[in-house]
């Protein structure tokens, strides 16, 4: 039976996810409890190679590739940290998980809606996030925050970000319980309090 508590952050590069992961497990931390904070893709280990081809392989990936090296990292993810942690009662914050697959795989290069969803369970062995945080920011202020030096994935231009911002909106309207759409324009302590509320909440 499962103990701890999953959380997931996700949006589009630039919408502040790091700063507001910090900011909770500090916060989660005062109050006492044993958090670990990991991310998607490439948190340890092989986790790391996949990231490392995935954000800065420089020849061709299809857009189905892409999708099951982040599905393979998920399910070492999943398997060797996530799952193990949460066992013992942990609350784990990963940065980026299922959602970012469905957004920039489903939504962003247009594979199918479905199979990336079966993929995923497939991956994940059906274990679910608590609650994420969609963090949204417009494409322009995404950009403008990376910068000039890109990787691979942020190198995909901009109707492929809006395509993915449009992505996270839909899973917010499709799942409000769990996925959470906070404006990742408002101010960083607002933004704390609101994730703090719905945590309170659940
Ligand atoms: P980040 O860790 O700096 O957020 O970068 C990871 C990049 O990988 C980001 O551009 C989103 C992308 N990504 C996907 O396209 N699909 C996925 O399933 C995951 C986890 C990330």
């Amino acid at each position: 039976m499962k103990k701890g508590l999953f959380i997931t952050f996700e949006g589009i590069d630039g919408c502040g996810k790091t700063t507001q992961i910090e900011l909770l497990k500090n916060s989660l931390e005062k109050q006492g409890e044993n958090v670990l904070l990991t991310r998607e893709p490439g948190a340890k280990g092989l986790g790391e190679k996949l990231r490392e081809i995935l954000l800065n392989y420089e020849g061709d990936v299809s857009s189905n590739c892409e999708s099951f090296l982040f599905l393979a990292d998920r399910a070492q993810h999943i398997d060797t940290i996530i799952k193990p942690a949460i066992d013992k009662g942990v609350i784990v914050i990963c940065d980026r998980h299922t959602d970012s697959t469905v957004a920039y795989q489903g939504y962003g290069r247009g594979l199918d809606l479905k199979q990336i969803h079966y993929l995923n369970n497939i991956a994940t062995n059906g274990i679910k996030p608590d609650l994420t945080f969609i963090l949204d920011i417009d494409v322009e202020t995404s950009l403008e925050r990376i910068g000039k030096a890109r990787d691979r994935m942020e190198s995909a231009g901009i109707d492929f970000f809006n395509r993915v911002r449009k992505g996270y909106i839909e899973i917010s309207r499709q799942e409000p319980e769990r996925a959470k759409l906070i404006n990742g324009k408002d101010s960083i302590e607002n933004i704390h309090s609101q994730i703090i509320k719905h945590i309170s909440e659940f």
